[in-house]
């Protein structure tokens, strides 16, 4: 079976990981680091925060902007549950404003026309990679006092162009906070792992000290039990405090030594996805019943690193249900997914905030007709050739 997505794993990454687990630690060593700046070098931004998974990196994206309690924040409903959920994580409201019909993006005109006096921060995801229009949601949130968070799970490595300049996701001046995810579906991976950037010191800083804990080894930080904090700062390394409450959403050395061995070829990894996605795109052009996917510009194009191919069927028009569809392309050993059952809809948020139907048409029309088509790098230009094959006579 060819299944929508999979990692790309070769010698050099079993290699990497063999030394670290051969190395003296196996969490909380030199691989963290080395991972963070090779990240923040690669994306533009000043500061890079590795931590277990995408979910933490949006959890702690919530804490540091200091959303709480009373705030709404506002996301797309075409994305994993995981972009609202840290909302509600923190007490805030998870909101959901409509995708533009066209790039499945969350459109800045919904975000302006509907925007509530209590959103304190925006989560713009990069859905399949492409980014949504970053400086009209910038431009949007922040004229009301909001943070940008850019969900970027689907797009490391890739960016946009803009006013006729490149961006990478992560690495541009209309979000505060990006989050990474390195799940092994994503464009690289670490098997599970994710990434919070930002050019903050303070955001850093404190996503940083809520990874470990809340903890603080730090003399110069400390604030005492109670006491005279001078005899604490000359005690020897075994002093610490917990000076929030913190998590632990720390990643090991192992995984962080498969990431950065990954880092090196995230460049080969996105030019096979566009290979690919060139490929699809001319194959099923001519299907009246199904749409490729559509990018905001011709210039943007070059910039996505496309984590996912999602095409929308028209399966009236084609005579049969989705679920057909997909039983006769796996009947053919190729693998298909639904990305995404709009968020609104999960029963958790029905029953918790009371969304219904109708909320965002846009998203709940996408779904209807979504389909993703596998696309990773490690595809052979057989199994390409296999999933246009049985695209093209899926209805015969
Ligand atoms: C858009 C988006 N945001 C967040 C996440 C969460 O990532 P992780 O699985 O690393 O927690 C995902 C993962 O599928 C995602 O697709």
């Amino acid at each position: 079976m060819i299944p929508y997505g999979k990692q790309t794993i070769d010698d050099d990454d079993i290699a990497a990981v063999v030394a670290a687990l051969k190395s003296d630690f196996l969490t909380c060593g030199p691989e963290i680091e080395a991972f963070e700046q090779e990240f923040a070098a690669l994306v533009g931004a000043k500061h890079a925060v590795v931590v277990c998974n995408a979910t933490a990196a949006l959890h702690l994206a919530m804490l540091v902007a200091e959303v709480g309690k009373g705030d709404r924040v506002v996301t797309s409903p075409n994305t994993f549950v995981s972009s609202a959920n840290c909302a509600a994580f923190v007490g805030a409201t998870p909101d959901f404003c409509d995708i533009d019909a066209e790039t499945y993006n969350l459109c800045p005109k919904a975000l302006a026309n509907g925007w509530k006096k209590d959103t304190k921060a925006v989560v713009a995801v990069a859905y399949a990679g492409q980014s949504p229009d970053m400086p009209a949601i910038a431009e949007v949130a922040r004229s009301h006092g909001a943070v940008v968070i850019e969900d970027g799970c689907h797009g490391t490595g890739g960016g946009f162009s803009v006013y006729g300049k490149d961006y990478k996701i992560g690495g541009h001046p209309w979000a505060d906070i990006t989050t990474f995810s390195f799940h092994p579906v994503k464009t690289m991976t670490t098997g599970e792992g994710g990434m919070l950037v930002t050019d903050s010191d303070e955001y850093a800083r404190r996503a940083r000290h809520l990874r470990g804990h809340g903890i603080t080894r730090e003399a110069e930080e400390f604030i005492g039990l109670g006491g005279d904090t001078t005899e604490l700062q000359e005690q020897g390394g075994w002093y610490y405090e917990m000076q929030s409450l913190g998590y632990n959403y720390r990643i090991t050395d192992l995984q962080c030594a498969l990431g950065r061995s990954q880092l090196k070829k995230l460049p080969s990894f996105i030019e096979r996805r566009r290979a690919i996605v060139a490929q699809y795109n001319a194959a099923f052009a001519d299907l009246a019943w199904l749409q490729t996917p559509q990018t905001l510009n011709a210039e943007n194009a070059a910039h996505i690193s496309w984590h996912l191919y999602s095409v929308q069927i028209d399966f009236k028009a084609l005579g049969l249900s989705r679920s057909e569809a997909m039983q006769r392309l796996r009947d053919q050993g190729v693998g298909s997914q639904v990305l995404y059952i709009p968020v609104h809809l999960q029963p958790y948020y029905r029953k918790e905030f009371g969304y219904s139907v109708g909320k965002c048409p846009n998203a709940e029309n996408y779904y209807e007709q979504a389909l993703s088509l596998p696309l990773f790098p490690k595809m052979s230009d057989d199994d390409v050739d296999t999933v246009i094959r049985n695209v093209q006579k899926i209805a015969q």
